[in-house]
C-alpha cells in the first residue's frame, strides 16, 4: 500500500497494522448498522480492542465499547478519545467494492472511518503510551443525538480530564486537519407543531377552521425569525422539514402537522429561536382560529472549542502534518454533532479531518455517494493519538 502522507504519520503504522485497519474499515462499511442497533459493529470493535490487552474493556449503554489503554503513570490524569460508529437509513450509491450489503443502510457520514481511526489510535497509544491512561470510546447513536448522553450516563467517563474527537470532511484534502478554537458545530434542536382546527367540506370553508391555510401562514411567518429577529451577525437556521395534513382535494382536514430543525451557534440565539417559534405558532394559530400544540426539543448544543484544548490538538496535528497541514475551517458549519454533550461536562476539542483523495470531488456527508478516502484513517488515528499524548503530558505537568 502506498500513501502520500508524511512519513512521520505512516511510519507509525507497520504494514500489518495498515492492512488490518483498512480491512476493518471496509468490513464496517460493508455491514453498516443504524443507531442503537450497532450489535455486530460493537462486537467486532470489542474483539479488536481485546487484542491490545487494555487495562479494562467493557460494553456500556447497549452498543458502546470502552477501552482503557495503559499510560506510563497510573496516577496521571486520564484523557479520552471518541469515535462514533453508527450508520444512516440511506441506500448507498458509491459503487465501492465494499459498498453496503445491508439494504437501505449506509455509512454515509464516515463513522466507519471514525470507528477505525479510534481503534488505530488505541493501537498507537498501546505501542507508545501517553503519560496517563487514555479511554477510547466507541460511541453508538450519534446520528440520533443519543449516544454521547448514554455514554455519559453510564459513568464510563467519570474523572476524565479532557476529551477529543473528529469528523471526516471531504471539503478538505487528506492530510489537512482543522484543529481550532471557537465555533465548530451548531446546536440542532427540533420542533413539532400540530395546528388543530375544525374540518369541513372543501366547498364550505366558512364552516371550517382551516389548518391548511394556517400552516401556509405559519411557514412564512417562521421565516421572519432569522430575517427579522436574529442579529444578522449571528448564524441561525429555521427549517420546516415536513408538513402533513389532509386526505382529499375536497376535504378541509382537522389538523396539519409541521416539524423542523433549529440551528444556532450561541446560547442566546438558540433561546431566541425557541421562544420565537413558540410565540409565532401560537399567534398564527389564534389568528386562524386554530389551536397550536407545540413540542420543542433541546437536542445537541453547539460545539465551541476552548482555547487550551484546541491548542493541544493544533500542536499535535502540526507536529505530524506540518504547519501547512493545519488549516482554518473557513466557513460556518451549521451541522450538529453530539460530541457537544461531552463538552458540556468535559473540556475538549473537536477536529475535522480532510477525507478527499487527490483529484476527488467534494461530496457532502449524508449523500448516497459519500465515502471518506482510505488514508484519512491514518491521519485521524495519528492525530487523535498524538493529541491525547500532548494533552495527557500537559495535564500531568510534563509539558
Ligand atoms: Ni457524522
Amino acid at each position: 500500500m502506498t500513501s502520500l502522507l508524511p512519513p512521520i504519520v505512516m511510519s507509525q503504522f507497520p504494514e500489518a497494522l495498515r492492512a488490518r485497519l483498512v480491512a476493518l474499515r471496509r468490513d464496517l462499511h460493508c455491514h453498516p448498522e443504524l443507531s442503537l442497533k450497532e450489535e455486530r459493529t460493537a462486537a467486532k470493535l470489542h474483539d479488536e480492542l481485546a487484542l491490545l490487552n487494555p487495562v479494562s474493556l467493557s460494553r456500556v449503554a447497549g452498543t458502546a465499547v470502552i477501552a482503557r489503554i495503559k499510560g506510563r503513570d497510573p496516577k496521571a490524569p486520564v484523557v479520552a478519545v471518541r469515535g462514533d460508529i453508527d450508520a444512516l437509513p440511506i441506500r448507498e450509491a458509491t459503487g465501492l467494492e465494499y459498498a453496503s450489503t445491508n439494504h437501505g443502510v449506509m455509512h454515509a457520514c464516515g463513522h466507519d472511518v471514525h470507528a477505525t481511526w479510534a481503534l488505530g489510535a488505541a493501537y498507537l497509544l498501546a505501542a507508545n503510551p501517553a503519560a496517563g491512561d487514555v479511554i477510547v470510546v466507541l460511541q453508538p447513536a450519534e446520528e440520533i443525538g443519543k449516544g454521547a448522553q448514554a455514554v455519559l450516563a453510564s459513568g464510563a467517563l467519570e474523572g476524565v480530564a479532557a476529551i477529543f474527537g473528529a469528523h471526516v470532511d471531504r471539503r478538505f484534502a487528506v492530510g489537512q486537519v482543522v484543529a481550532q478554537e471557537g465555533p465548530l458545530a451548531a446546536s440542532a434542536d427540533t420542533f413539532d407543531i400540530r395546528l388543530v382546527g375544525a374540518g369541513a367540506h372543501g366547498a364550505r370553508p366558512h364552516e371550517a377552521a382551516d389548518p391548511v391555510v394556517g400552516a401556509g401562514a405559519l411557514i412564512g411567518a417562521l421565516q421572519t425569525i432569522v430575517s427579522r429577529r436574529v442579529n444578522p451577525a449571528d448564524p441561525a437556521v429555521v427549517t420546516v422539514g415536513s408538513i402533513h395534513g389532509g386526505t382529499a382535494s375536497n376535504v378541509i382536514p382537522d389538523e396539519v402537522r409541521l416539524t423542523g430543525t433549529l440551528r444556532a451557534m450561541d446560547p442566546h440565539t438558540r433561546r431566541l429561536l425557541h421562544d420565537e417559534v413558540r410565540r409565532i405558532a401560537e399567534a398564527v394559530a389564534s389568528t386562524y382560529r386554530l389551536t397550536a400544540h407545540i413540542e420543542m426539543d433541546w437536542n445537541t448544543p453547539p460545539i465551541v472549542n476552548p482555547a487550551r484544548e484546541s491548542a493541544w490538538a493544533c500542536h499535535a496535528a502540526q507536529s505530524l502534518l506540518g504547519e501547512e497541514g493545519v488549516v482554518p475551517l473557513g466557513f460556518v458549519n451549521m451541522g450538529g454533532e453530539d460530541f457537544a454533550f461531552y463538552m458540556e461536562k468535559i473540556p475538549g476539542c473537536f477536529l475535522r479531518i480532510g477525507a478527499r483523495e487527490p483529484g476527488g470531488e467534494v461530496i457532502p456527508a449524508h449523500s448516497p455517494k459519500f465515502h471518506a478516502a482510505e488514508d484519512s484513517i491514518f491521519v485521524g488515528a495519528a492525530v487523535l493519538a498524538e493529541t491525547a499524548r500532548v494533552a495527557s503530558a500537559a495535564l500531568a505537568g510534563q509539558a
